[in-house]
């Protein structure tokens, strides 16, 4: 199948310990992640990143996140999100089409 949104939802399902997305999302142990999508890395206001991902330079476009996702750490040395890392594409392609229903607030 194409990108599914509701398939994605399952996907961010471990990403909710640490992550918040939607109306009213919050900063926890990671930034709140309306908007990733097209987002400078780093750039949530209010959140402590590590100087690695804050100063990485990078964008998340489609294929950069897709990237990180699959190794953060090896996209990131030095982030301190502690994620092994999604291998599945299909999972990936859902995970973002399901990250892009939520707006930047
Ligand atoms: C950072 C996504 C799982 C903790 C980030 C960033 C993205 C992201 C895109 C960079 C944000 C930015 O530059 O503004 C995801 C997704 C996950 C996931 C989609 C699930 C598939 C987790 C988990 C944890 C976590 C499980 C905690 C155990 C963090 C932390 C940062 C971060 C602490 C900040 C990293 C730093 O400043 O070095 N995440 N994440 N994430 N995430 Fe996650």
């Amino acid at each position: 199948h194409a990108q599914d949104a509701a398939a994605g939802e399952k996907v961010f399902a471990p990403c909710k310990a640490c992550h918040q997305i939607g109306e009213n999302a919050k900063n926890a142990v990671g930034p709140a992640l309306n908007g990733v999508i097209g987002r400078k890395a780093g750039s949530v206001e209010g959140y402590n990143y590590s100087p690695a991902n804050k100063n990485s330079g990078l964008t998340w476009d489609e294929a950069t996140f897709a990237e990180y996702i699959k190794d953060p750490k090896a996209k990131i040395p030095g982030t301190k999100m502690v994620y092994a890392g999604l291998k599945d594409e299909q999972k990936i392609k859902d995970l973002i089409a399901y990250l892009k229903q939520f707006d930047a607030t």
